[in-house]
């Protein structure tokens, strides 16, 4: 079976790098990402608009076989674990701020949506995890107090999907789905 491609199936006409871009958990194990292509996610993530241009994300890397890796990896929820071990690299996004607040939080969700159109553009997949143990994080890499842990990024080369178990196979060649537009319109006047 060869890699799988899921465009969206756009109701609009789309930039193929959005429409393309999709979430797999079929990873090719042997892959590894050079400094620089890492650099060029954080940079897409470092020229994100913010409130007050307050910047308030900050990141931490884990590449596939070292430490961080390893500890990103100790902190998945059992659901993530099958697939997330195969990814070139885990990042892990947090917000920092006296006190995080949604505003922190939408900035730091822009600076993901770069980050993961600027690995779609490299040809990279990217797999967001919100399951994985928000404390285990703090505690294993010392984050200072200001600091929370909002979501991994699981990056690198998709691989094939026969290489997952059968109840992940089946949800990676399952259609991607989407509310229509009309249901996502607020009432106007
Ligand atoms: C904040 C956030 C947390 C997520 N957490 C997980 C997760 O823990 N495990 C997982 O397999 N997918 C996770 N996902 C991936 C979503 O399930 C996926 O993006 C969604 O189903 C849409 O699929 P697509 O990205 O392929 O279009 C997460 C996505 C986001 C944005």
């Amino acid at each position: 079976m060869s890699n799988l491609h899921k465009p969206a199936a756009t109701e609009a006409k789309l930039h193929e790098v959005i429409a393309n871009r999709w979430s797999p958990r079929s990873f090719d194990s042997s892959h590894t990402l050079h400094d620089s292509e890492i650099n060029s996610l954080l940079e897409a993530a470092r020229w994100s608009p913010s409130s007050m241009n307050a910047q308030p994300w900050r990141f931490l890397v884990g590449l596939r076989n070292d430490k961080n890796f390893a500890g990103l990896v100790s902190t998945l929820m059992e659901n993530n674990l099958e697939w997330a071990p195969k990814t070139s690299a885990i990042i892990l996004v947090a917000a920092t701020a006296k006190e995080v607040s949604m505003i922190e939080t939408y900035d730091v969700g822009l600076a993901v949506g770069a980050l993961t159109t600027q690995a779609q553009a490299m040809g990279l997949h990217t797999h967001q995890m919100g399951g994985f143990s928000k404390s285990k994080v703090k505690q294993i890499f010392s984050l200072p107090p200001d600091t929370e842990p909002i979501v991994l990024i699981g990056v690198g080369k998709i691989g094939q999907p026969t290489e997952l178990s059968p109840t992940l196979m089946e949800r990676e060649v399952a259609p991607r789905v989407r509310k229509p537009l009309t249901e996502l319109m607020l009432k106007g006047l």
